[in-house]
């Protein structure tokens, strides 16, 4: 048995920050789907004596990776009963990122969605089943949940939304769901400017874990929801100004839940303000809808239509390359999603 399929990266609007229980969020959020920023994951199954534990092998970018290997062995333990059929196989997987190692691009969502596609396509082929449809989606959207929270939202196309959400029909804390925004949205651009490629000072299990006990934990759950909600609409009728106004005070305010904490972390740089304070000029003098959002690090995703990409590249060159580490600028586009690659 085997399988090979891709997947992309996601930059979420509204922001999944807390999260209880087996990795169930706090509250719903959602992303772009992304396009450039991809993962490819080969699995090989082979069959062998029944075993209690995961058995598997694990090549990235052609290399043996004995350190990832680990980690996904304690990954792949904890879904073996949504996947039972890994007793009985042992799993050669071996995967490759289309951007660079340590370019400060987080490659869980893509990475942990496409290992999950493979493997549920297995499963289908073992029950004979196509891997296509609603159902194959969500429930390999509801593996990468497990294995890493927000790359659920990774394999639909243009956008995922995840958590239960009263004016989003089939929402659900357990599995993304696919959003079909205005056509404005399905060509958005997303240039990130990498303000700096350094490990994470903080990892998201140990952010999400810090909204336990932050103050304003309550309320920032209750704001998501309203955002989610004047988002959706926003996204519905290609309002760019409402989008852009929930969008970067989503960003904003992960960064201050981050600033709240115990202990606090700051996650921005001074270039990552400083090109803050840029785009907003940039949008005053000029009146075009260029919008910022961040993850949980420095670096700053630039969302815009694409009927501006000449303005906002020659903008990028004025004024906001030099602020990026060795000049450094990733191009992204909102994409379709996953699929399959056939051998
Ligand atoms: O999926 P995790 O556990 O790595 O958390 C992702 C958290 C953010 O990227 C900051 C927000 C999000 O919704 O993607």
């Amino acid at each position: 048995m085997k399988s090979s399929w891709q997947s992309p990266s996601n930059i979420a609007l509204v922001k999944y920050w807390g999260k209880h229980g087996r990795q169930l969020p706090r509250n719903p959020s959602i992303s772009f789907t992304l396009s450039q920023a991809r993962t490819e994951t080969h699995v090989v199954a082979n069959a062998r004596e029944r075993g209690e534990n995961v058995a598997l092998s694990f090549v990235f970018e052609g290399q043996p990776n004995a350190a990832f290997e680990k980690k996904l062995i304690k990954l792949l333990s904890g879904v073996l009963e949504e996947l039972p059929f890994m007793r009985d196989f042992h799993l050669s997987i071996s995967s490759s990122n289309s951007f660079p190692h340590s370019a400060g691009i987080a490659s869980s969502a893509s990475s942990m969605s496409a290992l999950a596609l493979c493997l549920c396509d297995i499963e289908a082929q073992l029950m004979g089943n196509a891997a296509e449809g609603e159902a194959f989606l969500q429930k390999a959207s509801n593996i990468s949940r497990l294995l890493s929270g927000s790359a659920c939202r990774s394999v639909y196309p243009w956008m995922g939304e995840w958590g239960v959400c009263g004016t989003m029909e089939g929402s659900s804390d357990l599995h993304a769901t696919p959003f079909v925004p205005h056509d404005i949205f399905k060509s958005f651009h997303d240039d990130i400017l990498i303000i700096s490629a350094s490990e994470k000072s903080v990892s998201s299990t140990a952010g999400h874990g810090l909204m336990e006990g932050n103050p304003y934990a309550e309320a920032r759950y209750q704001q998501a929801n309203r955002h989610l909600d004047g988002l959706l609409v926003a996204l519905k009728e290609g309002d760019l100004e409402t989008f852009g106004r929930i969008t970067e005070d989503e960003a904003l305010t992960l960064h201050a839940l981050m600033m709240a904490s115990s202990p606090s972390y700051i996650l921005m740089e001074a270039g990552s303000l400083e090109a803050i304070q840029r785009v907003r000029k940039f949008r005053q003098e000029t009146g075009l809808p260029l919008y910022f959002t961040l993850d949980a690090g420095p670096n700053l995703h630039l969302l815009y239509p694409d009927s501006i990409a000449a303005e906002v590249a020659a903008f990028i060159e004025t004024d906001l390359r030099v602020l990026c580490e060795k000049g450094r600028v990733i191009k992204d586009f909102v994409g379709l999603g996953a699929g399959k690659i056939e051998e």
